[in-house]
């Protein structure tokens, strides 16, 4: 071979090392993947294309200029996941602990403007003990090009975080700026100031799990979006999500073929619905019946679950999922889960997603908490963001409807597309008794009022009289009914005015 050649392969050997296989072999005791064995996992057998391997930090302070690792703390390139182009960028832990230099985050900015430019994912794949410490400000420069880059892509192309381990300080923010960020149980932590700084400021003594492990970021924080039992199942997972999103804004989302016959009845709707109207039911259960093959990617599963978000497909197209769920809290919305169903519904409308809608709410979450938390502003952000929303909508009411709760779950008055319910629909103001509290304070039949106002209110029809709903349907029509009505939506088209941008209440 000629010597060109062989000192190529060599320098390549010598970058697929990372920081040197002691480095490896302790990554790997720990229970942890390499960056590339990430990438390997994640994409395509073979697909991916690496670039930047030969880049190095340029630091000349704290005896930086004697360490050099090839491609500086991160491999970036871009691959294939079921045949479809995504970037991404995996942080070596090996190198620098995966610290973010000048160097790194060029790196990064390079992928993210291709993947601008061609109209696919990035997918960030984050291990890191944050800003290089020895380049100072120039590492925080860095972060900020990253970060603008994340604000400038955001609803162009879908961007995915996935913490595999440390990332705290700045490193944050930009995982916080991407559309989804999912952690891994155990091993994943994320922190603006960590244990100690804590301590010292607040006095609080926490451990570092406690603080930003994946169970708090998906139960108290809502900071994550998931989280896995280990890395390979994340990484599996990850594929199958990517599988429910378009590439960009510029295209439809995906399609695939199905065999989950549209028209499929299911009988079992029918008697879902509890008669007396205070005993819970779990709307997961009705979703799944309704999607394609029972198939849900549920976001945010533990946080809120009075509210269910995912994404699932209808007649082989993806569609965004949003419900209310009886089980938890009745089903009211509270601060936390009108949040949570904003950004996601947001995020379908960024990409073009239908959305369909079950609704069983009783009302917005009364209470001190929820009123000095902001429960006015926060709700605002759902009403927001389902009005502004012009992909197909479709709603289903199947049970409580209630206050103004009713008008912001997808209402026909959001230019909801097509509004049904199911003939155990209760389309009101409030509820029976609490109506007549108000009303009739001080009478003596306050059970016959009630009953009175039950009959009149508690039920579809009037709200289906004045045009309000599309149709009352039979629950097990329900999968044909929202099949049909997205297959004829599928060119809608309806435009917002113009405008710089909106001004979503933050
Ligand atoms: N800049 C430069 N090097 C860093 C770094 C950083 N921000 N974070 C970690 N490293 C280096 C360590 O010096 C160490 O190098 P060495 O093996 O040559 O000694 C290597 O990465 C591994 O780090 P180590 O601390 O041994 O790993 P750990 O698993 O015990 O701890 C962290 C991981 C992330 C908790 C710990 O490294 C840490 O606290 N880092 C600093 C975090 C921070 O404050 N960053 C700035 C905020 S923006």
């Amino acid at each position: 071979q000629r010597p060109a050649i062989q000192r190529l392969e060599k320098v390549r050997e010598t970058a697929m090392v990372g920081g040197g296989p002691e480095r490896i072999k302790k990554q790997h005791k720990g229970g942890r993947l390499t960056a590339r064995e990430r990438i390997g996992a994640l994409l395509d057998e073979g697909s991916f294309v690496e670039s930047g391997m030969f880049v190095q930090h340029r630091c000349r302070d704290f005896g930086m200029e004697e360490k050099h690792f090839l491609g500086d703390g991160v491999i970036t390139g871009c691959g294939t996941i079921n045949g479809r182009t995504v970037f991404v960028f995996s942080q070596d832990f090996t190198v620098f602990g995966g610290s973010l230099s000048e160097t790194h985050a060029m790196k990064i900015a390079h992928i993210m403007d291709q993947a601008m430019a061609v109209g696919a994912p990035v997918i960030g794949l984050n291990d890191s003990g944050g800003a290089r410490i020895q380049e100072g400000v120039l590492s925080l420069a860095g972060y900020c090009e990253v970060f603008n880059r994340n604000v400038l892509a955001s609803g162009v192309i879908p961007q995915i975080s996935m913490i595999m381990g440390p990332c705290a300080g700045g490193a944050v923010y930009s995982p916080a700026l991407t559309d989804f960020t999912f952690m891994i149980k155990g091993y994943s932590h994320m922190f603006v100031t960590g244990p100690e700084v804590t301590r010292s400021v607040t006095h609080e003594v926490v451990t570092q799990e406690q603080l930003g492990g994946a169970v708090s970021h998906t139960t108290k924080s809502g900071v994550a979006h998931g989280a896995f039992d280990n890395e390979l199942d994340a990484l599996a997972r990850l594929r199958d999500f990517i599988d429910f999103l378009p590439l960009s804004n510029r295209e439809a989302p995906p399609r695939r073929a199905f065999d989950d016959p549209p028209d499929r009845l299911i009988p079992s709707l029918d008697f879902v619905v509890p008669r007396e109207e205070t005993v819970p039911y779990d709307m997961k259960e009705i979703l799944e019946k309704v999607v394609d093959d029972g198939d849900i990617f549920e976001i945010m599963p533990d946080f809120a679950p009075n509210m269910i978000v995912g994404f699932a497909r209808m007649e082989g197209a993806t569609v965004g999922l949003v419900a209310n769920q009886p089980n938890y809290l009745a089903g009211c919305i509270d601060i936390d889960a009108a949040v949570k169903a904003a950004r996601f519904v947001r995020f379908c409308d960024c990409f073009e997603i239908p959305i369909v809608t079950f609704v069983d709410v009783p009302g917005f979450l009364p209470g001190t908490a929820q009123e000095y938390g902001g429960i006015i502003r926060h709700g605002a952000k759902l009403l927001y963001a389902f009005g502004e929303a012009t992909v197909p909508k479709v709603t289903v009411i199947t049970r409580k409807a209630y206050g103004g709760a009713y008008d912001v779950m997808s209402s026909k008055h959001l230019r909801g597309d097509a509004n049904f319910a199911w003939p155990s629909a209760e389309i009101a103001v409030m509820g029976a008794k609490g109506a007549v509290r108000i009303l009739f304070s001080g009478s003596k039949d306050m059970d016959g009022a009630a009953q009175e106002y039950k009959e009149k209110f508690s039920n579809p029809y009037i709200a289906a009289g004045l045009g309000y709903l599309d149709d009352v349907i039979y629950p097990r029509d329900t999968r044909s009914r929202i099949c049909d009505e997205l297959r004829r939506l599928r060119t809608k088209k309806l435009k917002n005015p113009p405008k710089k941008h909106g001004n979503i209440p933050l």
